[in-house]
Parts: structure tokens; C-alpha cells; sequence
């Protein structure tokens, strides 16, 4: 018999969670204006909120953390982080930030300027929202598969090239100073991009003469799709891939909270110095000394060792498996969830899950606030109130798919967890039809409005 795969770490420390009444939740989310972030974190059982700075640090990580450098300029731990990421991507020139976005934060600053376009694969929030601070313009750029979920696309974070190059071509190329590929590509489902599209995107980006970065706030779980489903890449190790990926890109912005194993932490790379060099006078403005940016030295000597963890390949197997382990479950209970599984989440397609609710009343926030109810399980909107409304017009932007994010913090939790989530949402599945009404926005932010959005029932179900 072939042996199940099994985590390539055991536990050493526990924390513990407590699973609340169905009325102690009732009373909560109304006090958080139904919304999730709003929550206290022990009022929430299994906390599926993000994978973002939620995963557990390993001993070896705990020990760097112990002898960080923590000097003002040249510490020895920026050295170790550098000559890392050197190791891994072949960038020689880094900065460090404080969190992912204040890597976008400080190139953007560098380099954007009003009415630039930004051509990508379904931008995350965050890069949206620099680049239309900057009265700049993302362009999505993604393959059409990726909006259907039923697709079996192994690659639905690809770039269509034929979109790009339209871009490229009927646009002045100075308007648009980067693409940016996120690895994996959070907004369609935590989906890889393969080797062959980076490859194209650069081959492209060098033919109209700009430039390409990637956000890399999961690239070594896009490494590991690349390994499993690109047959030319069957044999290689993830390190070589990982080397690969970053021949095709003049550089990269790195939220450390996801790949990077550690709680805090962020970073930009380059392959040239020019932007290096313009960069590193917003870094000092924004963030810090170039030899620590937002970080402590500690936090850096951490994040190295994290690094390293997360592109082995038995941690990744482990990871990933876990993540499809909760697909194959929704899936087998019929619920519509994006597929093939992703890297770091399971997105439920919400409204098909919800078709019921009006788009107008928000069906995926709507079965968000309905698994919190059901099970204490807190996930994210990933559809409407996210989407924001448009710059130009101020009005509601409705994505083709809205879902919602079960996103899975890095060795936090069990499949028996899991099993929890799939039974909840499984619960609700049942009961689909009942629910037909949604929620409405009652106060909302002019930019990234879903963190603090408050929400209210339009109406009572008539459950
Ligand atoms: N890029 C991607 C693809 C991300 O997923 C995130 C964060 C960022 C950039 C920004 O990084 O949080 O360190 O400032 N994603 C988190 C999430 C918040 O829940 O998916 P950050």
C-alpha cells in the first residue's frame, strides 16, 4: 500500500479555542456590524480569515529569532535575509518592508505616475488600491477560464497573453512602467501561473520594451503547481523552479506573512539597480534604514529560515494537500467551490452557493456571516464589497464571480478542522434555498471599504 502523506513537523506548543454558542454569535456579529474583521479573534472558533501572518513559526524560526542582530545599519540578519532571497530568486539588489504592502507602497512611489496603466492577473486589494491612489488604472489581464469555476484549467492565474500584448501595443509604452504577475493569483482562487505564461509575459514585456514584477506573497506554492501539473518541470526540484520563475522578472514585491512563514514582514527585489536605487529613497521615508526597512533584525533572521522552510518540498505537499483535502470534502457534499483547488484557500462560489440573493444585497458577504452563525468559522468576502466601487464612476463594481475564502493558515490546523468547515457549510448547503435575502451597507470607507465596512440584514429571512 502506497503510505498517506503526513505533515513533516509535530506539535510542540498548542493554543486554545473554544467553540461559542450559536446565540453568544448572534449577539457578536451584530456588535461587528456583520462584519467579520470586526470580530474579536476568541470569538471565533476556527479562523479562516487569512492565511496572512497566521501561520506557526517552527523551532528553528523561534531560535532565529533569538539571535537577530538588531543594529541600526549592516545588521548580520539583513545580511542572512539577503544573501537568502540572492540564493533562492538571484535578485542582487533587496529592501526590506514592513508587510506586502508597504512593498507596493514604496515602488509604486518610485515609479507610477497618474493615468499609468498596470496590466496583470486580477490584482490583489491591496495593489489595486496603490495603484488607484495614484489615479493609475490595473488592468486585468487574466485568463477568461479562470472565472468559471468548473473549468479544469490547471493554470487559471495565467496571463492572456493576447490581452497583454493589446495593451502593450495600443498604449504609449511609457504609460506603463510594470506588469505585475502575482504568483499565485489570489483573486481567482489562489491559482498558478505556469512557466511557459512567465515566460511569455517576459518575452513580451522585453519586445515592447517595459518591465515585469511579480507579487510573491505565494510563490513557492505556485512552484509546487508548476512541479505537479507542467510535465517539462515533472523532476525538477522547487528551488530550481523558484530560480527559473525569476529569470522571467525584473523583480519582485513579497508580502512575508504568506510564503515566507512568519508573522510579520515584507520586501521588494531587483534584478537592476535603477529602480533599486530610486525605491530605496521612499524605503528610508516610508519604512526605515535600508538594512532593516520595517523590520526588525530579529524578524528578518525568522523570516530567512521561513524562506527556506516553505520551499522544501515535503512541507509544501503537506500544505497543499491539506488545502485539497477541504475541496475534495465541499465538493463531495456538492457544494461549488473553484476548481482545480487552489494554493492556499478554498474559494466557494458564493453565488451560485447563495443564488437567491441578490447581487445588489451582497450573497457573498450573506454565507460569510451565515458560517460564522453556523459554526464559528470566520472566512472572507471575496466579491462585491471587496471589488470597491469604481474610481471614475463611484459606482458598486459586481465581479462576474463573487466567492468566498477559506483561506488556511500554514501548520495551524487539523483535517479534523477541516472536517468542522466542510460540515458547516454543508449545513448551510442544505438549507440554500431559505436564505433570500442579504445585507446592505450602512457606513463605508472611500478606499479598501470591506476592512472596516459596517453592514445590517435587509430583512429578516423567511426561514
Ligand atoms: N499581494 C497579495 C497577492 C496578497 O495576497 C496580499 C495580502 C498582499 C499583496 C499584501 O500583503 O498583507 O503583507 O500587506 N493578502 C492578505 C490576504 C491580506 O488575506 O490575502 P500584506
Amino acid at each position: 500500500m502506497k503510505l498517506p502523506y503526513a505533515e513533516p513537523f509535530k506539535t510542540k506548543m498548542v493554543e486554545s479555542i473554544r467553540l461559542s454558542s450559536k446565540s453568544e454569535r448572534q449577539d457578536w456579529i451584530e456588535k461587528a456590524g456583520y462584519n467579520l474583521f470586526n470580530l474579536h479573534s476568541d470569538q471565533v472558533f476556527i479562523d479562516l480569515l487569512t492565511d496572512s501572518g497566521t501561520g506557526a513559526m517552527s523551532d528553528k524560526q523561534w531560535g532565529a529569532l533569538m539571535t537577530g542582530d538588531e543594529s541600526y545599519a549592516g545588521s548580520s540578519s539583513y545580511f542572512r535575509l539577503k544573501n537568502t532571497i540572492k540564493s533562492l530568486t538571484g535578485f542582487d539588489y533587496f529592501l526590506p518592508t514592513h508587510q506586502g504592502r508597504a512593498a507596493e507602497n514604496v515602488l509604486f512611489s518610485a515609479i507610477l505616475k497618474e493615468g499609468d496603466l498596470i496590466p496583470g492577473n486580477a490584482h490583489f486589494d491591496t495593489t489595486k488600491g496603490h495603484i488607484e491612489f495614484r489615479k493609475a488604472h490595473a488592468v486585468d489581464c487574466t485568463v477568461r477560464s479562470a472565472y468559471d469555476t468548473e473549468s479544469p484549467d490547471p493554470f487559471k492565474g495565467n496571463i492572456d497573453l493576447n490581452l497583454l500584448e493589446d495593451v502593450l501595443k495600443n498604449n504609449p509604452i511609457e504609460k506603463i512602467p510594470v506588469v505585475i504577475v502575482t504568483l499565485t493569483c489570489n483573486t481567482t482562487g489562489g491559482q498558478p501561473v505556469s512557466m511557459e505564461n512567465l515566460k511569455g509575459v517576459y518575452h513580451l514585456t522585453q519586445k515592447y520594451g517595459t518591465r515585469v514584477f511579480f507579487d510573491s506573497a505565494r510563490f513557492a506554492e505556485n512552484a509546487y503547481f508548476i512541479k505537479e501539473r507542467e510535465e517539462a518541470y515533472r523532476n525538477i526540484t522547487i528551488r530550481e523552479i523558484i530560480k527559473e520563475m525569476y529569470t522571467y522578472a525584473d523583480g519582485m514585491t513579497m508580502s512575508s506573512k504568506k510564503d515566507g512563514i512568519v508573522n510579520i514582514g515584507g520586501f521588494i527585489a531587483f534584478k537592476e539597480k535603477d529602480w533599486f536605487e530610486k525605491a530605496t529613497t521612499y524605503n528610508i521615508m516610508f519604512e526605515g534604514f535600508i538594512t532593516y526597512g520595517g523590520m526588525a533584525g530579529r524578524d528578518m533572521n525568522s523570516l530567512a529560515q521561513g524562506l527556506m522552510e516553505a520551499t522544501g518540498y515535503e512541507y509544501l505537499e503537506s500544505r497543499i494537500s491539506q488545502v485539497a483535502y477541504l475541496g475534495k470534502k465541499l465538493t463531495d457534499y456538492g457544494i461549488p467551490v473553484q476548481k482545480p483547488y487552489g494554493g492556499h484557500a478554498i474559494f466557494v462560489n458564493a453565488g451560485k452557493f447563495l443564488s437567491k440573493v441578490p447581487r445588489e444585497e451582497f450573497p457573498a458577504q450573506t454565507l460569510a456571516i451565515e458560517l460564522y452563525l453556523e459554526a464559528g468559522v470566520r472566512a472572507v468576502e471575496i466579491g462585491a464589497i471587496m471589488a470597491d466601487r469604481d474610481p471614475d464612476t463611484k459606482k458598486n463594481r459586481y465581479p462576474e464571480l463573487v466567492m468566498v475564502r477559506l483561506a488556511i493558515p500554514r501548520r495551524v490546523y487539523s483535517n479534523n478542522h477541516m472536517d468542522v468547515v466542510a460540515a458547516a457549510l454543508s449545513n448551510i448547503y442544505e438549507r440554500r434555498d431559505q436564505i433570500t435575502r442579504g445585507v446592505k451597507i450602512l457606513k463605508e470607507a472611500p478606499i479598501l471599504r470591506h476592512f472596516t465596512v459596517k453592514l445590517a440584514p435587509v430583512e429578516k429571512n423567511t426561514e
